[in-house]
């Protein structure tokens, strides 16, 4: 076990594994969220319904912490051990030029969600839903004014669609990817799951990217 993790495919399969395991959070995360074009109701229901299960939820969480760091910890040693093994801008065996955009991303990309995961913790879970940042015209609104209030601020909107652009390019290499180091490597299957991974990294960014904007333009009355 120890051996396999150490080894590049186990190092390799541990990202790909921990980054899988990531998407469908980030699909179950954006089911519940594209409730807010339901109204206040249905997103303050759906929120209480999942801090009702109390413990679990705590758990859950915990167990997507360290799904989290376990992912950028393996992805470092991965970078790491493609640095030592071709030290002149090599990685995977494809020489620079030819490593598609998202790819050549992935580092930049990765980074900006780290920082935007930090700074999203602060604005919502660890935000007070029931304090002055979720009244809306004088009425407490829970989550959804806590959402209201956080959009009507155009640099945090703009910052949530830099920070989705992010997932996109993200997701559209991650997919292919996770695909590729458990050995899907073949000559129709490949452009074929290229393509389902394009349409998915830029499904999941423009709906999450949606929700700020349609927020700002359509509920908040700030501007
Ligand atoms: C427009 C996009 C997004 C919106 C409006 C949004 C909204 C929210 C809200 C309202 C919560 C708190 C839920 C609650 O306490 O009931 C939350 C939690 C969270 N979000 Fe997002 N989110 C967005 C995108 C993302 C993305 C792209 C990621 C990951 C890259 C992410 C990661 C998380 C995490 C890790 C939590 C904490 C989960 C928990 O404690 O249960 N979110 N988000």
């Amino acid at each position: 076990m120890r051996s396999w993790l150490m080894s590049s495919i186990g190092k390799k399969q541990v990202v790909a594994v921990s980054g899988l395991l990531l998407i469908l959070f980030l699909i179950a995360h954006l089911a519940g969220n594209l409730l807010i074009y339901r109204g206040p109701e249905a997103i303050n229901i759906y929120s209480h319904t999942l801090h009702s299960f109390g413990l679990f939820i705590r758990l859950a969480e915990f167990g997507l912490a360290a799904i989290f760091l376990i992912h950028i910890a393996f992805t470092a040693m991965v970078v790491i051990d493609n640095k030592k093994a071709r030290p002149i801008g090599y990685i995977g065996g494809q020489p620079y030029k030819e490593r598609s955009l998202a790819t050549r991303l992935m580092p930049y990309t990765g980074t900006i969600l780290l920082i935007y995961v930090i700074t999203h913790l602060f604005d919502f879970t660890l935000a007070n839903s029931n304090g002055p940042g979720a009244f809306v015209n004088g009425q407490n609104l829970g989550l959804y004014g806590l959402i209201v209030n956080a959009f009507a601020n155009p640099y945090e909107v703009l910052w949530y669609v830099v920070a989705m652009a992010a997932v996109g390019f993200h997701l559209v290499h991650a997919i292919q990817s996770v695909c590729q180091t458990f050995g899907l490597n073949h000559p129709v299957v490949t452009p074929v799951l290229k393509k389902i991974s394009f349409v998915l990294g830029v499904l999941i960014s423009v709906s999450f990217a949606s929700i700020p904007i349609y927020v700002w333009l359509f509920i908040s009355t700030a501007h």
